[in-house]
């Protein structure tokens, strides 16, 4: 069998490679911890899950969805954006259903770049935006996001030989892996970058929800004008404690939506539609107060994690959105070698920052999405192999 060329350009996919060491290190008898993946371990909410099982048994629900997603839950989506940002988006026309955001992020890249073109990708950065600018052809420019800056791009630095290739830029505020966020007024620089070079933004607003000592995140779409030049990506994975379900939302520019459909109606023939009714009940008011809750959860858990840290001399700082700890490997080691250590010699398994970019080098990821009694636990055996190491 011979596969293509353009899957050996690819980088392995971080936590799939992660997933197998783990199951590895299990194997062998060890209870890992795996601090590897932002992935909740407590429910969806009931309501939502009610919701889906009554839904679930109309059969007008059992037969091929809408393509760009059932209008009950782009109307949905466009109260939710009007209600949290004041954004105003027309639900038939601005506003597009995906198979999680993580579909709709990797398919649009198929729409806009191609051999010869640049894709204006963070670094360090979620894989998925390289992942797909390489495997549609064209070349990933690596746009770096440094603690000095407090991990925002320096859009000035990008060349502007560069930046008149570039199609799209791609942005994520709350970020992951770094925990930085961003203000509105970086939009609106972006938003002036996007407009000189004609580009397409693309923000990945999943963590938007995600947020601590009271920031609340803005949405790229706030800025005046962003869209004419803008997309932004969004998820209830992270808010409603449903990646399991795949569902997210693309709102933003027509022409790019539209552009963005034409691979899907290619491709996947949409999401159940029983799904996207429950997602209609998740993104309601009503569920602000369960929102809310994650954050204080996360917030809590970063500050365990912090003050454990810290406590054994660690130098620490504490992300202010999305549910990861970006920390810096101490000692000689690269972070692969760091992670590798601490998933055998303490059981704890953390993603190697190598693995969202080069810039990721010399850090590790730790996710806060696993319960606090083995979060306490975890920090306990990461601080004693620190001491071994
Ligand atoms: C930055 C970022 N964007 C997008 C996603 C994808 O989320 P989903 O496909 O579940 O909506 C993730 C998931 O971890 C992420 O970290």
């Amino acid at each position: 069998m011979r596969t293509a060329k353009r899957l050996h350009a690819l980088p392995p996919y971080l936590f799939a490679a992660l997933d197998r060491k783990v199951a590895e290190v299990r194997a062998a008898g060890v209870d890992v911890i795996n601090l590897g993946i932002g992935d909740p371990t407590e429910p969806t909410p009931d309501k939502v899950v009610k919701s889906l099982q009554a839904h679930a048994a109309n059969p007008s629900y059992h037969r091929y969805p809408s393509y760009i997603g059932a209008l009950q839950f782009r109307t949905a989506v466009a109260s939710y954006y009007y209600r949290r940002f004041g954004v105003a988006v027309d639900p038939e026309s601005e506003v597009m259903a995906l198979i999680g955001s993580k579909e709709g992020i990797g398919h649009i890249i198929w729409a806009f770049a191609e051999p010869g073109d640049v894709v204006l990708v963070p670094d360090p950065a979620y894989p998925v935006y390289r992942a797909h600018t390489v495997l549609a052809g064209a070349e990933p420019y690596p746009v770096r996001l440094v603690p000095e800056r407090g991990f925002l791009p320096d859009l000035n630095n990008i060349p502007p030989a560069v930046a008149r290739r570039a199609k799209i830029l791609f942005l994520n505020y709350p970020n992951n892996p770094t925990g930085a966020v961003a203000e509105k007024s970086f939009f609106r620089e972006a938003v002036e970058f996007c407009r000189q070079y004609d580009i397409l933004l693309c923000h990945d607003a999943a963590y938007a929800e995600i947020t601590y000592d009271g920031f609340v995140a803005p949405s790229a779409l706030e800025v005046e004008g962003a869209i004419d030049v803008a997309v932004e990506f969004n998820s209830l994975s992270k808010p409603y404690n449903m990646t399991g379900w795949r569902l997210g939302m693309a709102v933003g520019n027509r022409h790019a939506l539209n552009a963005l459909g034409q691979i899907k109606t290619n491709t996947d023939s949409g999401q159940f539609t029983a799904i996207q009714m429950a997602g209609v009940d998740a993104l309601g008011p009503e569920h602000d107060g369960f929102v809310a809750e994650r954050r204080r959860l996360y917030q809590d858990r970063r500050d365990r994690v912090v003050a454990a840290l810290r406590k054994a001399g660690w130098e620490v700082t504490p992300p202010k959105g999305a549910f990861y700890v970006w920390l810096r490997v101490p000692g000689p080691w690269t972070a692969e070698e760091f992670a590798l250590r601490l998933l055998e010699r303490a059981g704890v398994a953390v993603s190697p920052g190598s693995g969202f970019g080069e810039a990721g080098e010399g850090y590790v990821r730790l996710s806060l999405t696993v319960p606090d009694a083995r979060l306490d636990e975890a920090c306990r055996r990461i601080v004693e192999a620190g001491q071994q190491l």
